[in-house]
């Protein structure tokens, strides 16, 4: 099988932000936004780390799983997916009925993109009879080749439901190396692939950040290393830090071990606290080029010319929906 070179994933070809344009400018490119899109009869839906004034004009903000069932339970015909490729084609593998345009094609995502189908295949030859478990941040490809997928928010509860001992997990080694260690009646084995907006944090810049705050709470995404998550009070999905808050109903200040843009919806929810990137720099570590590659113009130029329609291949797409739905019949507390 190839791979759809649908998207070139080169951080240069990020667009001007909406955010050179005047307040007034955004108004009205909002209120054509919505114009269009209840003209085209089409949601708008944002992940957590897209840019506010994205988040902003969307009908439903939250994590990519979220996201991808929103699309299929909504009536519109059409989804604007403003994230990443791989959750539009989520949107689409679950939605295959309706049209699925993604703003930007360059809005890839590294992690997804550290295996390959064939990578994919060749790990498994190595390891017969394990069962493959696979992040839901990966193409559709290799979803399809898997048995199961999982979410930050489930990945635990998926690898203790599945009925064979032995689990190859692909392809975040954090997310995998956490997972491992809360199932150890499992042999699960990790593939090496990574999240460089995550990946790059440590534990010592948490604590850098964390010594003029001394009673902040730490949330942090499985996505970041050992040492990040060892010193964590809350490690959880991007959706589900928004719940996090509201379990230290004490503490002020809270210090988010993720991509910054959750920041805007972590104020929303809880405007009386203050947020606090882990790196101390919203804006430079954690930073993720490719979900800052749709802005508003953008999303106006989807409704207006729907662009870039999202097609996955059916016998792709019927595989990739079966990793999927086996994983969402998984209870929660499996
Ligand atoms: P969530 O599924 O938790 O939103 O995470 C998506 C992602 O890209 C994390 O880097
Ligand atoms: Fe991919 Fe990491 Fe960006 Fe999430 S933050 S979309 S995992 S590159």
């Amino acid at each position: 099988m190839s791979l759809p070179v649908a998207h070139t994933h080169d951080p240069v070809a990020h667009p001007a932000s909406g955010s050179d344009l005047t307040p007034a400018e955004v108004a009205d490119l909002e209120a054509e936004i919505r114009a269009l899109a209840r003209a085209q009869d089409a949601v708008i839906l944002a992940h957590n780390y897209q840019l506010p004034e994205v988040q902003r004009v969307a009908d439903h903000v939250g994590d990519s799983l979220q996201l991808a069932i929103t699309g299929r339970q909504v009536a519109q015909r059409t989804i604007v997916f403003c994230g990443v490729h791989f959750m539009a084609e989520s949107a689409k593998v679950l939605a295959p009925e309706k049209r699925v345009l993604l703003p930007n094609l360059s809005a890839g995502c590294s992690l997804a993109d550290s295996i390959t189908a064939e990578s994919l295949e060749d790990w498994k030859a190595r390891y017969p009879g394990h069962a493959v478990v696979t992040y839901v941040n990966s193409t559709a490809e290799v979803k399809a080749l898997s048995d199961v997928c999982c979410t930050s928010a489930n990945a635990a509860s998926v690898v203790r439901s599945l009925p064979q001992r032995q689990i190859l997990f692909t392809p975040d080694r954090n997310l995998g190396a956490w997972v491992k260690a809360k199932v150890p009646e499992k042999e699960v084995v990790v593939y090496d692939g990574c999240c460089p907006v995550h990946d790059v944090l440590r534990s010592a810049s948490v604590t850098r950040v964390k010594a003029g705050r001394p009673d902040a709470v730490v949330i942090a995404h499985p996505e970041c290393r050992a040492d990040v998550l060892e010193i964590a009070d809350e490690i959880c999905s991007t959706t589900a830090m928004l719940a996090a808050v509201g379990k230290h109903p004490e503490a002020h200040t809270f210090i988010v071990a993720t991509e910054h843009g959750i920041v805007h919806q972590l104020r929303q929810r809880w405007p009386g606290k203050e947020f606090v990137i882990a790196d101390g720099c919203i804006g430079c570590r954690m930073h993720c080029p490719y979900m800052k590659m749709v802005d508003l113009l953008m999303v106006r130029d989807a409704l207006r010319h729907g662009k870039h329609e999202i097609t996955v291949p059916a016998d792709v797409a019927d595989g990739a929906r079966r990793a999927l739905e086996r994983m969402l019949a998984v209870p929660r507390d499996a």
